[in-house]
């Protein structure tokens, strides 16, 4: 059975300072829920965070990794680095790393791996832009994204991914997709996966959905049947919005 998971992707912001604070926040309202809740905030505070829900049942995720063991990159952070402080889940191939730090799916199927080898689960995000869903383009640049840097894993570490596809044009922008966008590409994502592998690795993948998910549209999306969470940025800096979002999965 896949997992529900509602996860905040707090991007660069929030201080050590109001870190703690809307941690303590959410600690204190987190709602009775199946699903896995996961956070992640910036690196510098991403061991307090650690420290700070040592009893909680929210866990804290990386927004970002590098694929290299370790070595001259100046900036980056390593998968060793990440567990040796207790974090065991990335975000890779968000779309800000795609478009402002040009991460290409090349660069993104290495992180993958690296990753998946280290033993990290991965958060992988993909989504077509735009002109793409204009243009009737969007299930061929979803299906490349996929393919280029998935595909050639094997089956059993499918197991350890986590799929969030994020219409660029929904992000940040307060525009969704609609539930019946999001079902219908969620559906299609499955279908793809399914050709690839077969239908335990497509039944059991979860697959979030990210892109101004707010409390008010939250319940209507998650009740899709292929939607199985979300990714949230904006709404998971505010606790009240967040818990929101989670009694709604
Ligand atoms: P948003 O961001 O909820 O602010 O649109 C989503 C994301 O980037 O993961």
């Amino acid at each position: 059975m896949r997992s529900k998971i509602v996860a905040g992707n707090w991007k660069m912001n929030k201080t050590l300072e109001q870190t703690e604070t809307l941690l303590l926040e959410l600690s204190a309202k987190l709602p009775d829920t199946n699903a896995e809740v996961m956070v992640a905030p910036t690196y510098v505070n991403l061991v307090g965070a650690v420290q700070s829900l040592e009893s909680s049942m929210i866990e804290v995720i990386a927004q970002n990794m590098h694929f290299a063991e370790s070595g001259a990159y100046t900036g980056e952070i390593s998968a060793d680095m990440l567990l040796n402080i207790g974090v065991d889940t990335a975000i890779i191939g968000h779309s800000e790393r795609r478009a402002y730090f040009g991460e290409t799916d090349e660069i993104l199927s290495k992180k993958v791996v690296a990753a998946l080898n280290k033993g990290i689960r991965v958060m992988f995000c993909f989504g077509e832009e735009l002109q793409d869903r204009q243009s009737g383009n969007h299930f061929k640049i979803v299906e490349s994204q996929l393919k280029n840097a998935l595909f050639s894993l094997e089956a059993s570490a499918w197991s350890k991914i986590i799929l969030a596809y994020e219409p660029v044009w929904a992000i940040g922008t307060g525009e969704t997709a609609s539930p019946e966008q999001a079902q219908e590409m969620h559906a299609f994502i499955r279908k793809t996966i399914g050709e690839a592998y077969d239908s335990a690795v497509s039944t059991n993948v979860s697959i979030l959905y990210g892109g101004s998910v707010k409390p008010g549209n939250a319940e209507e999306i998650f009740s899709k049947p292929d939607v199985d969470g979300g990714l949230i940025g904006g709404a998971s800096l505010v606790a009240d919005d967040f818990v929101a979002i989670i009694k709604a999965i």
